[in-house]
């Protein structure tokens, strides 16, 4: 899905070669500042490599319309926006480059059920809390239906109980729909248990981490 040669950003990341499956559940784990979210954001395009090629299903990411690349690849970021206006707005705002039909009110519903967001579509987003608006964010993200997922660190702002169970349901929905997660996360014990392939980001070097 995602192929990596000689790729170097400043002297941050150096990745001589490294694939990513389709369809598999890739963990990425880390040291603070060791390069994981510099990693992920080459992966939809919002920095480009100084040297090297990254390609999606074959193609040069460097040639592709980056706003049709990231509705296909789309990323949460560690600290995710929350726009004004209600939880309806936040959730419907990711599909507003889409061709998709607007989602109907049961589709709203259900997502934030998804995410355990127990709150009314017409709240104010503003007044969630910081666990809860990532939440929200992770929900926005489900109706935008990409084919990848990059989340990084999905889970910081979450309890322990909260983390587990919404990566469980990015990881079944993942595996239910056919989508390809790509996931950083703080837990060695969570990439463990969820990871097809975690792989280990080391002074900007990424390797397999075998356990
Ligand atoms: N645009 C940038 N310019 C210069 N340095 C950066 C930039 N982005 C990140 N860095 C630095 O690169 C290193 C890796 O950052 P990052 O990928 O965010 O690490 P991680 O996500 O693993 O904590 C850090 O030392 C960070 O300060
Ligand atoms: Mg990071």
């Amino acid at each position: 899905m995602f192929s990596i040669e000689q790729v170097t950003y400043k002297n941050i990341l150096s990745v001589p070669k490294l694939t990513i499956q389709e369809k598999e559940i890739t963990c990425i784990v880390g040291e603070s500042g060791s390069g994981k979210t510099t990693l992920l954001r080459m992966l939809n395009h919002l920095i480009s490599p100084d040297q090297g090629s990254i390609t999606f299903q074959n193609e040069d990411l460097m040639d592709m319309d980056p706003i049709e690349l990231r509705r296909k690849v789309v990323m949460l970021p560690q600290t995710p926006v929350i726009f004004q206006g209600t939880l309806r707005d936040n959730l419907e705002i990711g599909l507003r480059f889409s061709d998709k039909t607007p989602p109907s009110e049961k589709e709203l519903e259900e997502t934030l059920e998804r995410v355990k967001l127990r709150k009314k579509l017409d709240e104010n987003a503003q007044n969630l809390s910081g666990g809860e608006k990532q939440r929200l964010a992770l929900g926005r993200i489900l109706l935008m239906e990409p084919e990848v997922l990059l989340l990084d660190e999905p889970s910081s702002a979450l309890d322990d109980e909260t983390e587990s169970l919404i990566i469980q349901t990015f990881v079944d929905y993942a595996k239910m729909y056919n989508k390809t997660l790509i996931m950083v996360t703080h837990s060695k014990a969570l990439a463990k248990k969820f990871a097809d392939r975690i792989l280990q980001v080391r002074g900007g070097e990424v390797h397999e981490w075998d356990h």
